[in-house]
């Protein structure tokens, strides 16, 4: 099922740990480091540890394939905003990713789609390539609305400048840490549908990067990876583990191909 148009997008598979982790679980980013010395250098990898851990997971996958990342960043400059941080504080502290519009944030925090878009707008401005997630309800699937509703969160979330190297994370919040995930069919069909709504208007929008993401297993990866349209993973739950995370990254067909 791989399209000949997604094998010019690097595949990228991103961890987020959300609010878990302690200084203990930097053992999980050694051993996740150890285990993918040889991973196929057409895969990206990363993870996103809560921001306390930031610095030190850097420093604890130094010379390694995973790159770091921040969950959520203040558009702006530093000031007198108690309990934020902003992008040049997450690249001060290594991070080169960052994931913008959660639907723990947009829902959790009420963020819009205009609110994303000017994190996604400050983390690039940054230098950290923004992971900017969408993703359609139980009930707006049901009633037959998630094509547009992800289409509208693209128009209103992805800045009309956005170069090629940002990427899309599609995560119906139905799917996230629920252990339920839409068909391989209804997944090919919505990042076909975000992939309309990237190209209009967007210069080199061919080279966005859509990620799956919600409830991706080491048991579901293989089938997900192999979807049209799929050009890599958003995981959380199992990004929490070595052993798992380790999993799901070799059953990407590029580890697979080796
Ligand atoms: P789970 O993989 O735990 O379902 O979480 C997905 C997610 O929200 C990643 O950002």
């Amino acid at each position: 099922m791989t399209g000949k148009d997604q094998m010019s997008r690097r595949p990228l598979i991103a961890g987020n740990w959300k609010m878990f982790g302690r200084r203990a679980d930097l053992s999980e980013i050694r051993a996740l480091s150890a285990a993918t010395t040889d991973a196929p250098s057409d895969l990206e990898l990363a993870i996103c540890p809560p921001v306390t851990l930031l610095a030190a997971a850097v420093e604890a996958a130094a010379g390694s394939r995973i790159g770091m990342g921040g969950q959520d960043c203040r558009a702006g400059g530093d000031g007198a905003f108690t309990g934020d941080v902003n992008a040049a504080m997450l690249v001060d502290a290594g991070a080169v990713w960052c994931i913008v519009g959660h639907s723990e944030r947009r829902q959790g925090h009420g963020e819009t789609d205009a609110d994303v878009a000017a994190k996604a707008k400050a983390a690039m401005a940054a230098g950290l390539t923004p992971i900017i997630c969408i993703g359609e309800t139980l009930e707006e699937r049901q009633a037959g609305q998630a094509a547009a509703v992800v289409q509208r969160q693209i128009a209103g979330s992805v800045p009309a400048d956005a170069p090629s190297t940002v990427v899309v994370a599609y995560e119906p919040v139905w799917a996230i840490g629920t252990g339920l995930t839409p068909t391989l069919g209804e997944i090919a069909d919505t990042h076909a549908a975000i992939r309309v709504a990237l190209a209009d208007g967007r210069q080199g929008a061919e080279g966005i990067r859509i990620l799956y993401g919600g409830s991706v297993k080491p048991g579901n990866a293989a089938e997900i990876f192999r979807v049209n349209g799929v050009d890599g993973a958003l995981v959380g739950g199992a990004s929490l583990k070595a052993a798992d995370f380790a999993a799901i990254i070799a059953a990407h067909p590029a580890a697979a191909r080796r």
